[in-house]
Formats: C-alpha cells, structure tokens, sequence
C-alpha cells in the first residue's frame, strides 16, 4: 500500500514502523511540518503495560526507548506546608525530543520516508494519490477538522489554565505542587523524564490565571512569575518554554477533550491525539497514539481483511479503550477543575483524594502500592471519626459515625428497598425476617423500604404504611428484634408516592398502573408519570396540609416504634421530589417556578416532621441530584443548593440518591456513579452525606470513605442477595473488630481463613 502519515508524532511515526515491521513492501512517508528536533512539550510518561505492547510490537526501539527511561516510584504532595510521600507508583518516563528521534531513526532504518518542514494541508490534491492517509497531526488536526461531520466531532474545551514547561531542576519524584496565593490556588506537575530535566506543568483556574494577569503577559513574563511562585520548589533552577512558536499568553491553554464518533472517511484514518484525547493529568495520550497505531496496522494487514472490516475491528477495539481512559481522564480533570472543594481536607486526605482522583487507583491498589503509607491514612481516618480516641489501623468503612446522639458502629448501610410485600400496609413475618437477617449481616444502618404515610400514599398495594395502630405493632416487632439481637440501628423512610401512586408490586411492571381496583393520585401538578400512568389531581393547601399531618403522625408512630433516625423521602420522583423538579412541578402559585418555591412545601413537611422527632435523633432527606436530564432537570449545583436548605431545617444527613424523577432521564451508569453528587453535597455544602449507587465492592467503599466523597456508604441491591455483605468484607479483609451474631463465630473464622488462604493463593500464583 501507498500511505501518508500526516503528522510525524508518536502516532505517525510509529505506524509507519509498525506496517514496514508486518509488510516492507508498503510505500510509507511522513509529512511532518516541524524541521527534526523542533517539538513542543517536554518529558511524556509511560506504564509497564505500555512497554510491554511496544516491546512485542518492535523490540528493537523499543529496547532504545526503555534504556533511556527515567524510573520513580514515589508521588510528594506538597499541600500547605506539609510534604505527604507515598511510594510504590512506579513510573516511567522519556523525553518526548528524545522519543521521537528514536523513533525517527527507526522508521528511517525500515524505509519510511520522513518529509520534515512539510506543512500539509488537507485540501490539497495530492492525498488522493495514496491508498490511505493517516491523519496523525495531533490534537488540533486540520484533516479531521476539514470533515468535522464526516467524523462525528465532540470537542469539550476544559476549564483550567495550563502551560507546559520544563526545567533542569530534577525531580526525584512525581511531584504535586499546591500553592496558595491572593488570586487562589495554582499548582504544579513535575516529574523527571532526563537525568537532568524535568517536565513542569503549572495549571489554575481561569479567574485565577486571570488575576495573575497571566493573560497580559508575555510568554517570559509568564515564565518568571511561574519561577517565583514556585521558587522554593525549584532550588534555583530556571523554567523553560519549547513552545516559542504560541505567542504571549497563547502559551497557555485549555486541555481540549475530543472524541470521535467514526475515524475514518475515505481513505483518511485518524490516529492518536486526532482521534481521541486524554487529559495530562493522567499521562495516557502517548500510550493511547502507541496502542493506535499497533492495532491499526494490525488490522490493515491481516490477510482477507476488508479495509471496512479491518476498520471495523480498529474502531470496536480502540473505542473501548479510549473510552475507559477518557472516563478516568474526565475524573481527573474535574478533581483538579473542582479543587477548591478538597483544599479544606487535611493534608494526608487531601493526598489521598488526589491519588485515589480517576477511580482507576483504589483503596486496596494503595495498599499494594505503599502499605506503610495507607495505613497511615487508615489511622488518620480512625483518629478522625473517633476524636483522637481509636488508634486503630482498620479499613474505613468499619469507622463509627455519630449523628446527634446516634452513633453507628461502622459506615455502612441498607439503602432504603421496597419489598411490595405488605397487606394493607402492615409488615408481616416477610418483613420480620428480611430486616431482621439483614440486621444480623454486620451493617451499622439500616434503612425501612419507602413506608408511606396514607393508604392512597402508598406505591403500590404491597407497600408498608405507617398510618394506624397494627402498622406500629408491627414495626415495633421487627425494631425491638434489630435493637436487642444486632448492634445495628434502624432508620424509618418515610414517603408518599404522588404521580408514581397506585402501580403494580415491583416485579409486575415498574410504575405500570393496576389492573384493577387503582385508586386517584394528586401531587405537585396535573403531570402524569408517563402516558400510561394516570394524571394526578394538583394539590390543593388543604391537601397540603393534610399530607403534611400525615408525616407529622407517622414521625410520632415512629417513635412509639423506637426507631433510632427518620428519613424524609424527596427523591425519585415521588410525591416530595415532584414538587422540587421543573419536570414534575408546573405550579403557578408561591409552590412553583423558581427552585426556592418548588422546596417551600418539601421544606415545610421536613421541619414540621423534625419539630415531632426527639431533638437527640437524626434525620435524613433522600433527594435526587440530578434528574439526568440536563439543565431541564434538578442539576448537581442545584442539588447542592437543596441539601443546603434541608440542612437548615435540621437535616443530619443528606442522603444523595439521584434520577428517577421523570421517564425519560438518560443516566451515565457506572461503578459508584452517584457518588460524584454526594462528594460535591459535602466538600462544597460542608454536609453530612450518604452515597449511594453501585457501590459493591468494600474498596469501593473505604476508597469512597478515606477520600471524604461521603460519610457513610448505602448499598441496596448487593444487599439483596447478601445480607451478609458487611460481614464478608471483614472477613475479606481479615477485620476481626465486626459486630458477629454470637450464634455465626464459627462461621465467620472459618470465611476469614479460607477468603485468606485463596488470597494468599492467587498472590502466589501472580507472582
Ligand atoms: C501538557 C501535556 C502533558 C502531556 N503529558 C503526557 C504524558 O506524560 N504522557 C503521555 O503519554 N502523553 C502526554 N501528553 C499527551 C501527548 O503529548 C499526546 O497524547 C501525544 O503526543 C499524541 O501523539 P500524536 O502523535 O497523536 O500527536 P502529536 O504528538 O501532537 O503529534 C502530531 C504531529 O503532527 C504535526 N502536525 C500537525 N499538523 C500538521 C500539518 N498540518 N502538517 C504537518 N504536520 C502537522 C505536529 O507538528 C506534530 O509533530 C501530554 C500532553 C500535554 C498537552
Ligand atoms: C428492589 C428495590 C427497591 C427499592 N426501593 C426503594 C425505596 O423504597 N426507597 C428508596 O429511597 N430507594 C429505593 N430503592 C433504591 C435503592 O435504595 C438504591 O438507591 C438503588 O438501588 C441504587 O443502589 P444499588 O446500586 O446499591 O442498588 C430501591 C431499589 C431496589 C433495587
């Protein structure tokens, strides 16, 4: 085949290597519009993975390339004052000058002709000359640009500022450098790619860079006030730009994000940066342009392949990883575009916060990473949540948490699960049981499904109550069990259905209404759940008010049960949460409009509800934050601004669930994918939060907890099938300390031991 390869980085370059090393008789030449040696940016990080790819792809540069690494293994955060260093990261790095000409040298020795100084422009005739043109021009390519529909463009242009800067200064370490000044924070990425050079990248906010007057400077202005903001760290070492083409404050740039939905349109294929980008901060796009032009010519040189199939395979096969990278990648973004939520965390949380930014790294991988050092930070936690009394090293989520005078024993709870399983509201020995194992199962909390507080307030005819004298027996039965034969405590839910009233038991058909026997709804406005569901009756003030009473009661019925916290249902779309969303609530009167309106009602059943409850126990609001529908819906800066107004009427504990508030929400699903709400509710509002939501793992968990995302973690569904689910995450991490059912010892030693052999046997089998 005839090929171009529009752009000589380490995509370009590297294909050419690759389809010369699968077929020499392929005619390749790169077009790139630099003279060699002339590149921008400075030192580019790889991981083991990486090198392994290269390595069985071409082992000959690949045996320059690893020769030349830089190898480090510790992360120093400097975070006000204070140097937290954890090891085990094990890095490696290069030059990016120093790549590419050994690269250079490898594509020449195989054949490639390399055009340097070679500006290419897309609309020239001659690219209809080659089979393929490999569009390898990087982030701002003027190839995909030139068919932006033809290749499905998303471009997400990034909030922060960032300059990419070396110096000689070398640093030992990956180093995080945060600095605080009177225009706010600014902070460094440093790491050692030379012997004697470094990659510095200094990045901040807009109004940040801004009131640093980076935007009037000049590219050497910029540079020495970088010098000066980050002199201590820099031990006299000048900063250096190699971006002496960007002019003035054009040095400076914001990270853009690209996808695109197809990479290929006639005989151009996109590679690389042109195809796809990752943020810096997690030191991904070399890796990714590698692993591109592997596959690609993989593909295109595999015998009976179509070029359509063979572009198929790339596509499916490289989507899927980029995909997994731009999503830990957009993680780490908004850690560092959100940081001013994290700079009130100690400096030990504040590290562990930054490490743990992308998801991709754990709790459990830290401790793979540095034992000593996640340790440190387990008895940090512990000291924390105990007031200096425990100096335990145990995992986070077996921590003790206290809301008013209601302390649980550890973080971890049943999230709220309707079981559509009562008669006429009232608990039976289904209920009796279900709770009462689940009580057994090691959980601090543990939540009533939604309990509603009227027969028409009721989900569906399966759905508990508490609005009569039989419902308080039997609730009373099921608390006195949870209280005298578990450590576990037990939150009452409290709720009324609204437009989501009158439907089918769970497994019959979600929010499907009856066959028969369906009895009239009301809530916020005439909107019905779907067109299937019927249109509710709009609330009247007298309504109102009767509904309101009807929690009032049900929080007093409560507390003849001996429950030991209430929680207010105003999620999911429910009767509460339809006055709160714009999707549900179309109300004209002092109810609805603006968001200060939709939560007058929601606001004044919760503090009417905690004017009933004993000052000395919690309570809790479940909100939906996000309807997942954009800014039509309830977004997380309005939720934020919810939780805030819950918690004045005295809310402990905002319980972050998010959507089902309308049909049609498109959620983004993933692991622990409320979460990001919840971190947001409590490092922005400074509340008290529960996460929720795909949370299954006990690293989830104690990742989630040691990172202050939430105070306390609620599972559901795993506890569905395991109630046990807390006393198998001690025994999986050989924590002793659990709260064991007297009757379930033996048990429980013999998990521990076997869960630890079968560890120990798979670590020796890795190994
Ligand atoms: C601040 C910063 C730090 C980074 N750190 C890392 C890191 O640590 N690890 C990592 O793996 N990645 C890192 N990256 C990302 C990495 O630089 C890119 O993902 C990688 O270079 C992509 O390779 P590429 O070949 O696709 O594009 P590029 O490296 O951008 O190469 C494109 C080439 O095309 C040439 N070109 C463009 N247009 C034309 C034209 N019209 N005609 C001729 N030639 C043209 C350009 O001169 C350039 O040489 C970082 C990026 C930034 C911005
Ligand atoms: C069967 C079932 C019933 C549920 N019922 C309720 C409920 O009564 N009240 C409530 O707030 N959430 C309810 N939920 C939502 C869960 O509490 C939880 O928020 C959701 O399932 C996500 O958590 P998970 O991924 O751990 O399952 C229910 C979930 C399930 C699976």
């Amino acid at each position: 085949m005839r090929i171009a390869c529009v752009g000589g980085g380490p995509a370009g370059l590297y294909f050419a290597i690759s389809m010369k090393l699968r077929d020499p008789a392929h005619q390749i030449e790169v077009f790139e519009r630099n003279a060699p040696g002339v590149t921008f940016g400075w030192g580019v990080v790889f991981s083991d993975l990486t090198v392994d790819n290269i390595t069985t792809n071409d082992p000959a540069s690949a045996e320059v390339i690893t020769r030349e690494f830089a190898h480090w293994d510790d992360i120093d955060v400097h975070f006000r004052g204070e140097t937290i260093t954890s090891g085990g990261h094990g890095f490696i790095g290069i030059g990016r000058k120093r790549l590419l000409e050994i690269l250079q040298d490898r594509a020449r020795e195989l054949d490639v002709v390399l055009h340097f100084n070679s500006e290419c422009d897309p609309a020239d005739a001659m690219w209809g000359d080659y089979d393929l043109v490999i569009a390898s021009d990087g982030i701002n390519s003027r190839f995909r640009d030139a068919e932006r529909e033809a290749f499905g463009v998303d471009e997400d242009v990034r909030a922060n500022k960032f300059v990419w800067l070396g110096t000689s200064k070398v640093f030992e370490a990956f180093t995080f450098a945060f600095e605080e000044t009177e225009h706010g924070w600014i902070w460094a990425h440093a790491y050692r790619f030379a012997p004697d050079a470094s990659t510095f990248i200094v990045e901040c906010s807009e109004e940040t860079w801004r009131g640093f007057g980076f935007d009037k400077m000049s590219q050497d202005e910029s540079i020495a006030a970088c010098e000066k903001l980050f002199a201590k760290y820099l031990d006299g070492h000048r900063l250096q730009s190699n971006a002496s083409h960007l002019v003035g404050s054009a040095a400076w740039l914001n990270f853009k994000r690209i996808k695109c939905e197809r990479w290929s349109s006639g005989n151009v294929i996109l590679l690389g940066d042109a195809a796809h980008t990752a943020h810096f901060s997690i030191g991904s796009g070399t890796k990714l342009a590698l692993e591109d032009a592997i596959k690609l010519a993989d593909v295109l040189n595999r015998k009976g392949l179509s070029l359509e199939a063979a572009m198929d395979e790339y596509v499916a096969e490289r989507n899927l990883e980029v995909l997994k990278l731009q999503n830990s990648a957009r993680n780490s973004t908004e850690w560092f575009e959100t940081l001013e939520r994290y700079t009130h965390f100690e400096p030990l949380q504040f590290a562990y916060s930054l490490l743990t930014r992308s998801q991709r790294i754990s709790h459990e991988n830290l401790r793979l990473r540095d034992r000593e050092w996640l340790e440190g930070v387990e008895r940090w936690f512990w000291k924390r949540a105990t007031a200096g009394e425990s100096n335990k090293t145990a995992p986070p989520m077996f921590a003790p948490f206290k809301l008013r005078e209601m302390e649980v024993m550890n973080r971890v709870t049943v999230s709220p699960m309707a079981m559509y399983s009562a008669v006429d509201g009232v608990p039976n020995d289904f209920h009796f049981v279900h709770y009462g194992e689940r009580a057994l199962g090691g959980a601090g909390l543990i939540f009533t499904e939604m309990t509603c507080v009227s027969s028409e307030g009721r989900i569906s005819p399966g759905c508990t109550g508490m609005w009569n004298e039989d419902h308080v027996a039997a609730w009373k039965r099921i608390v006195d069990f949870v209280h005298s034969q578990s450590k576990a405590k037990i939150c009452l839910q409290l709720g009324h259905s609204g437009a989501k009233g009158s439907t089918r038991l769970g497994w019959e058909g979600n929010d499907v209404p009856l066959d028969e026997g369906n009895w009239p709804v009301m809530a916020a406005s005439d909107v019905p759940w779907s067109p299937v569901n019927q249109v509710p009756r709009p609330m009247t003030r007298a309504d109102m008010d009767a509904v309101r009473d009807q929690f009032v009661a049900a929080v007093k019925m409560g507390i003849e049960c001996g429950f030991d916290m209430v929680e207010l249902h105003a999620a999911h779309g429910y009767l509460l949460a339809g006055f709160i969303t714009p999707l549900q609530n179309k109300r004209t009167d002092e109810y609805g409009g603006s968001l200060e309106n939709r939560l007058r009602y929601p606001l004044e059943v919760f503090a009417a509800m905690r004017a009933a409850w004993p000052k000395d126990r919690p309570m809790s609001v479940r909100i939906s934050a996000t309807d997942w529908a954009g800014e039509d819906g309830i977004t997380s800066q309005e939720a934020l601004l919810i939780g805030e107004a819950f918690a004045r009427e005295g809310a402990d504990l905002i319980d972050v669930s998010a959507g089902q508030s309308w049909a049609g929400q498109q959620p983004v699903y993933g692991r622990m994918f409320q979460t990001p709400f919840s971190d947001r509710i409590r490092n922005e509002g400074k509340l008290a939060t529960m996460a929720v939501g795909n949370i299954y793992e006990p690293d989830h968990a104690n990742s989630i907890l040691a990172a202050g995302r939430a105070d306390l973690v609620a599972l559901a569904r795993p506890h569905l099938v395991d109630p046990f689910w807390t006393l198998r995450a001690a025994a999986q991490l050989d924590y002793r300390d659990v709260a064991v059912p007297p009757q379930y010892l033996n048990g429980m030693s013999q998990l521990a031991r076997n869960l630890k052999r079968e560890a120990e046997m798979a670590a020796a089998l890795k190994a």
